[in-house]
């Protein structure tokens, strides 16, 4: 069942059904530029966008409904121009089943959980099959986003969008450059680099 959530909000939604498709809810929104920040956390980074760009659709999503909840109340206080919209959803539910193809604009993913752990591999998102979706989801030229402070998941993650062969290195992130995300923030006090990698779908 998708229930639209009980804050005073139209743009808030938790996704828990098997086979709802993005066109159910919000029909015709791929017309618009549309960009996704995948596991959001705190939201810094849709919010700051979504501000950037009022012209354009902005999604966040994460799992942890109680930090999407904090956002979308800090998002209404701060008068968001209406284009921020956000989904309680698994990633993969997300990315395989509701986004239509050719849908997305730009796909963040940023500073996401590396589960280091040989026996939680099964969590991390970037895994081979995850990034078919990722392409299919993408418009023709869109740009997938990835960053990490995480060295190991930085290669297996790199390792996995070459080995595609659906993607070119390169992509225009340059503009969102100096938002920063509250992890990658986090990092960097502590001295820690976090790389951010862009790439363009072929085709
Ligand atoms: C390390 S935090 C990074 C948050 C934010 N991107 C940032 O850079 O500050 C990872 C976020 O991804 C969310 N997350 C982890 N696995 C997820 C999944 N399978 N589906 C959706 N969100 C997920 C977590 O709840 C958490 O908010």
């Amino acid at each position: 069942m998708t229930k639209k959530h009980a804050l005073p909000q139209d743009n808030f939604f938790i996704l828990n059904e098997q086979y709802l498709t993005l066109d159910d809810f919000l029909p015709g929104i791929t017309q618009k530029t549309l960009e996704l920040d995948l596991g959001c956390g705190k939201g810094d980074f849709a919010v700051a966008l979504a501000a950037r760009y009022p012209e354009r659709i902005v999604f966040a999503a994460d799992v942890m409904m109680g930090r999407l909840r904090k956002v979308a109340r800090k998002s209404e206080r701060n008068q968001n121009p209406g284009n921020l919209f956000f989904f309680r959803v698994e990633a993969r539910h997300l990315v395989s089943i509701i986004l239509p193809d050719n849908s997305l604009d730009r796909l963040h993913l940023l500073c996401p959980d590396p589960w280091p752990k040989a026996k939680h591999k099964g969590h991390r998102l970037l895994s081979s099959d995850f990034m078919m979706q990722i392409a299919r989801v993408l418009k023709p030229g869109g740009v997938f986003h990835f960053a990490t402070d995480d060295v190991p998941y930085l290669e297996q993650g790199t390792a996995n969008i070459k080995g595609s062969g659906l993607f070119r290195e390169g992509g225009e992130i340059s503009d969102v450059a100096d938002i920063k995300t509250e992890f990658e923030r986090q990092w960097m006090a502590e001295g820690k680099a976090v790389t951010h990698t862009a790439w363009t779908k072929i085709g």
